[in-house]
């Protein structure tokens, strides 16, 4: 049932982006390699061996992404900072002054434009020189991470007011470090995931606090994390096993760090027990979840002044019934629940859509977390196809998304502020290449001036955003 209504006034509304998956300029004016960039040099790491050396060509073309965003009439683009175009060695005694322009470039026209920036500071893109002394294994990143950060604040936050300082920690830590899909590549599901969060987490606040401290007064901006989230829905709701599966694969999911954010600076009880148990069935020493110090909750509770999360989909969650094995970090034994496999469950491009599952993840949200105001940075379908200029599937996805957001906002009271479409324009998505394609815009990434144009998707986006929410479907678009 579709419900009919708008957002408030001053909802935002935009697409998003990352510096990796567009930009290209790979080596151009002395930026220095990612951990991206080497990775998909190497033949075989990516589908079709596809790279982001050239990707959209963002990098030399401010005014075309500018263009498209005016068509949009977004009020908001959310786009990353490449670290190592900044900072070629990651480290703020190598400063790229061609990459300060770039980036000074892409604001001062969104600004002259009236579109707010919203920043990442890292989307994935870590300076080779610093997975080089250990990456974010190395608690020489906090450092490391904050130098950067505190650059960016200095040069750019007199004109950006909203910062998210990691996309997606938590797929970083698994995909990174659990199943080595992503660089670095670590395959140490039981272990690696929960030290290199714990450090992702200790980053993330000391960034906050440096912002606190030397900036809010006079920048005013806001400033947060960004997890990824897929709505848990239990197998069988009256089953209070399930509910109890489904919230616990939510807390490992996502709970690892906004618990600790936006509840007591420690991660959720349900974590803490699991994994202190199985370490110990294990004959650990201790638990294979750190320990954070009274200090360190302290620092890390309070870092974030809004929720934002990306989604895409969600997944059918039981309580498991398979025998207790101790040993293996399989996802399912690790969390004690089974996740049903008739919805795919492919990390990156399988996302199915259930649109109801964005209201419940809304409420769940506002639940657990004392009704904090909330973005949604990212959503949207991905599509194998080449070319998909009359992508009605998109336009559904994002007609019943969006709506199950309305609802949420209008019916349940969710305090959502904005949403973000992803994306702005096809583009690389990482491991899977340039296929499939979640963009508005369809890219031609055979011909070298990489055109620019509209899916339906895009036209009916616009729509959505000048009558704000509400979309007049006509019969002829669907
Ligand atoms: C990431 C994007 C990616 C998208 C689609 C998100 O997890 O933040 O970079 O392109 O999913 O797979």
């Amino acid at each position: 049932m579709y419900f009919y209504g708008t957002f408030p006034e001053d909802f935002t509304w935009g697409v998003s982006s990352s510096a990796h998956q567009i930009e290209g300029g790979w080596d151009a004016d002395g930026k220095g390699p990612s951990i991206w960039d080497n990775f998909t040099h190497v033949p075989g790491n990516v589908n079709n061996n596809d790279t982001g050396d050239i990707a959209c060509d963002s990098y030399n073309k401010v005014e075309e992404d500018i263009y498209m965003l005016r068509a949009l009439g977004v009020k908001n683009y959310r786009f990353s900072l490449s670290w190592p175009r900044i900072f070629p060695t990651g480290r703020n005694n190598s400063i790229n002054s061609y990459g300060v322009a770039y980036y000074n470039r892409l604001i001062d026209g969104l600004i002259a434009n009236n579109i707010t920036p919203i920043v990442t500071l890292y989307h994935w893109d870590l300076p080779q020189a610093l997975q080089d002394i250990g990456g974010w294994e190395s608690n020489e990143l906090i450092d490391l991470f904050d130098s950067f950060a505190d650059f960016c604040f200095q040069t750019f936050g007199d004109r950006v007011k909203f910062w998210i300082t990691i996309n997606e920690p938590n797929v970083i830590s698994r995909l990174g470090y659990g199943n080595g899909l992503f660089p670095p590549n670590v395959k140490e599901p039981g272990s690696a995931p929960y030290r290199v969060a714990h450090i992702l987490l200790k980053a993330h606040a000391r960034v906050y606090h440096t912002y606190d401290d030397k900036y809010r007064a006079s920048q005013g901006g806001v400033i947060a994390l960004c997890p990824f989230i897929s709505w848990a829905e239990p197998k069988t709701p009256s089953d209070p096993r399930d509910i109890e599966a489904a919230d616990r694969y939510l807390q490992f999911l996502v709970g690892w760090f906004t618990h600790p954010i936006f509840k007591n600076g420690d991660y959720p009880e349900v974590m803490k027990w699991k994994v202190g148990n199985r370490s110990e069935l294990q004959n650990l020493p201790s638990s294979r979840l750190p320990v954070f110090t009274a200090e360190e909750r302290e620092y890390i509770r309070g870092t974030a002044d809004v929720f934002c999360f990306n989604t895409y989909s969600a997944k059918i969650v039981s309580h498991s019934t398979t025998r207790l094995r101790p040993f293996s970090y399989e996802y399912d034994q690790e969390v004690s629940v089974t996740v049903d496999s008739s919805w795919p469950s492919s990390a990156l491009s399988d996302h199915r859509p259930v649109a109801w599952g964005l209201r419940r993840v809304l409420n769940w949200i506002k639940e657990e977390y004392g009704n904090p105001p909330i973005y949604i940075i990212e959503n949207g379908v991905g599509k194998k196809a080449k070319s998909d200029i009359d992508d009605n599937a998109r336009i559904f996805y994002y007609k019943t998304y969006i709506d199950e957001a309305l609802k949420a906002y209008k019916v349940d009271g969710v305090n959502l502020k904005g949403y973000n479409a992803w994306s702005l324009m096809d583009n690389f998505e990482w491991v899977d290449g340039y296929d499939p394609r979640f963009g508005l815009h369809q890219i031609d990434f055979d011909n070298p001036n990489r055109p620019r144009t509209p899916k339906r998707s895009a036209v009916y986006y616009a729509e959505i955003i000048r009558n704000n929410g509400r979309a007049h479907l006509h019969h002829h678009q669907l």
